[in-house]
């Protein structure tokens, strides 16, 4: 069994944006421009952004966060997204979901400019990616993809199994890896919680995403001896044994799946590393007119 290490992969990577980003800053230019808007006080979501705000100055980018309290009304919030939609000087950002309740996530989502939307969540850019068009990936399979790329790990031909079919991991790593493409050209089975045979279907799997959102859900009876794997759960149990006072946990229990399969990805440590560089490298498109002119 081999690891795929996400977080050397994010690394290397960052480091190609960095010396993008430094040729930029040489030429006297300003710098690339992500904001995240972040409203209320979720713990997680804070966590995230000050990621996100971390992996941007690391590679000499600007970034802002834009907090707000979780009363802040829909309309504000429409409000904030229209200035940042016209403010030449932000090259893409992203409004940190969840959002509270009272707010509508997907008429906030569609009112972001498809241009500056470097999450990929708005409508235009999901239809874009699924007719092949460019467009803005979401951070999460966007990842994968390049996990599975940078790991050498060929997808054509090969048998995926997705389990989960969320909007932003499992529906669009679907679509990706079935798509007509060098680094696709998978035959692809999307599981979900009304799937019967499931653990068969998953025992059938070359490559196995598990994106399910249900700690330690793959066990080793679900997984093909040789299968590549790869975990994009993510659950902060308690523990008493860490530090921090917790411990990350997958949606596949590693320590059985581990010992069947040829490739997975830990947790932590791998596709997370991934999805901050991602949105990074959306980032960098934005500044650079890439997918829009
Ligand atoms: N909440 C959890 N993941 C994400 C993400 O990738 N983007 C945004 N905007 N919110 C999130």
């Amino acid at each position: 069994m081999r690891l795929i290490d996400g977080k050397k992969i994010a690394k290397k990577i960052k480091s190609e944006i960095a010396k993008e980003v430094a040729v930029i800053i040489d030429n006297d230019e300003r710098a690339p421009h992500l904001v995240a808007v972040l409203v209320g006080e979720d713990a997680a979501s804070q966590t995230y952004v000050e990621s996100k705000e971390r992996a941007c100055s690391s590679v000499g980018m600007t970034s802002s966060a834009y907090k707000h309290p979780s009363n802040i009304t829909e309309n504000e919030l429409l409000d904030i997204v229209d200035f940042l939609n016209k403010d030449d000087e932000v090259d893409g950002f992203i409004v940190q979901l969840p959002l509270p309740d009272h707010i509508d996530e997907n008429k906030i989502l569609e009112r972001i400019d498809p241009k500056k939307d470097v999450d990929g969540f708005h409508p235009v850019n999901v239809g874009r990616m699924v007719l092949g068009l460019p467009s803005y990936v979401s951070a999460t399979p966007q990842g994968i993809m390049m996990l599975l790329e940078r790991s050498n790990i060929g997808t054509q031909s090969k048998q995926v199994v997705v389990v989960g079919r969320s909007n932003i991991v499992g529906t669009p790593i679907s679509i990706l890896l079935s798509r007509k493409a060098e680094n696709a050209n998978a035959t692809v089975t999307i599981c979900h919680s009304r799937t019967k045979n499931l653990k068969e279907l998953c025992a059938s799997a070359d490559i196995l995403i598990a994106a399910i959102g249900v700690c330690e859900f793959i066990k080793e009876d679900m997984v093909k001896e040789g299968a590549v794997v790869i975990d994009v759960g993510m659950h902060r149990l308690k523990s008493e044994e860490t530090k921090s006072g917790f411990k990350l946990k997958g949606d596949v229990a590693f320590d059985e799946v581990s010992k069947k399969c040829s490739y997975i990805t830990p947790v932590p440590g791998g596709v997370g590393p991934m999805t901050i560089v991602s949105l990074i490298q959306n980032t960098l498109k934005a500044y650079k007119k890439e997918i829009y002119s």
